[in-house]
């Protein structure tokens, strides 16, 4: 078996993918025809053309254009079934997928409309074959406290439909303490508690989302390995961290591949995995991300089953499950 028949046999969880990163050009062009919304491209190639970014803020700025062709539960539904069809490809069998509800109310689509279109289809995956899966609503963090407030009080009619809130968008002049209240009141809901650290910002950045959102997964965590202290601090309370290799990359965030953190946080004894993150956007979906990691690092097998293993024994999922899917991990080690 070659390096890439068994990244595609290891049995994968992804714990970081933002479903309107998941957005291709080809249905980007269909939902602008379906909904009459102007788009200032006029084809699939010339959209790729434009996903040039030297930084963060460069992707978000086409990514929230992008979202304007979404404006029913029916495009929602599309969006997210495209995805599991991928995703199911990759020999995923679970996701925890973050959405960005203000991204779209802010345009005036409403709440309901997007949390049942992305919840049609993935409940009609559970049903056919999976995979399984969570919704994780994610905050916006350039805006502000209250928004935030009043988009968790949106979703309290929905709290069945949600295993926990996320912290995405700008990081740079947004540290994680303008949240902590509404992660306070997130976590007395009873959601699990995940934040984008440490992908642009500091270590502090980092730190503050552990003291002061009490996070349960920490998303990216790139600068976390500039703090030694904090490297070990992670690896004592075995902290999720949800690396997005091709991410990194396409955002400038590493110049190079091999400077992936991945090695040096499994090495550091880190509970790291690999995510698309934006995968219409970063050029790959989960083997994607795995296969360059491999290639750039050298990972052998053992390091390629335990970043799986990390996938799910940092899902938000009940122990029962997670030992059934590492399990499987461990048959296909043992070659069976
Ligand atoms: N970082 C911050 N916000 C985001 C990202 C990301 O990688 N993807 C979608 N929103
Ligand atoms: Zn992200």
């Amino acid at each position: 078996m070659t390096r890439d028949q068994f990244i595609q046999a290891l049995p994968k969880a992804e714990l970081h993918l933002h479903i309107e990163g998941s957005l291709e050009p080809e249905l980007l062009f269909e939902l602008a025809r379906r909904n009459r919304v102007e788009i200032p491209f006029s084809s699939p190639e010339e959209v790729r053309a434009a996903y040039s970014f030297e930084r963060l803020q460069d992707f978000l700025d086409i990514y929230y254009q992008g979202m304007n062709v979404l404006l029913g539960p029916e495009d929602f539904y599309d969006l997210t079934r495209a995805y599991l069809a991928r995703a199911r490809q990759d020999n995923l069998r679970h996701v925890e997928i973050f959405f960005d509800p203000q991204g779209h109310t802010g345009r005036g689509v409403a709440f309901d409309h997007v949390v049942e279109g992305i919840t049609a289809a993935l409940d009609e995956a559970a049903r056919d074959g999976g995979p399984s899966s969570h919704l994780i609503l994610s905050f916006l963090r350039h805006l502000s406290e209250d928004e935030a407030f009043a988009t968790l009080a949106e979703a309290d009619s929905h709290l069945d439909k949600f295993v926990g809130v996320g912290l995405d968008s700008t990081e740079m002049g947004h540290p994680p303490g303008k949240f902590e209240r509404v992660f306070a009141r997130a976590g007395e809901m009873d959601l699990k508690l995940c934040a984008h650290a440490g992908e642009e910002g500091p270590p502090e950045y980092v730190r503050d989302s552990l003291d002061l959102l009490r996070i349960d997964r920490l998303d990216h965590g790139n600068r976390a390995m500039e703090d030694p202290r904090l490297v070990a601090r992670l690896a004592d309370s075995q902290m999720t961290l949800t690396s997005c290799p091709l991410s990194n990359l396409r955002l400038a965030v590493i110049a190079d591949m091999r400077e992936n953190p991945v090695a040096d946080m499994l090495e550091a004894g880190l509970a790291v995995t690999v995510n698309s993150d934006d995968p219409a956007y970063f050029g790959g979906y989960l083997n994607d991300n795995y296969t360059a990691v491999a290639e750039a690092l050298d990972l052998d097998r053992a390091q390629l089953a335990t970043l799986a293993r990390n996938s799910f024994t940092g899902a938000f999922l009940d122990e029962a499950a997670i030992a059934g899917h590492l399990g499987e991990i461990d048959s296909l080690l043992a070659g069976g």
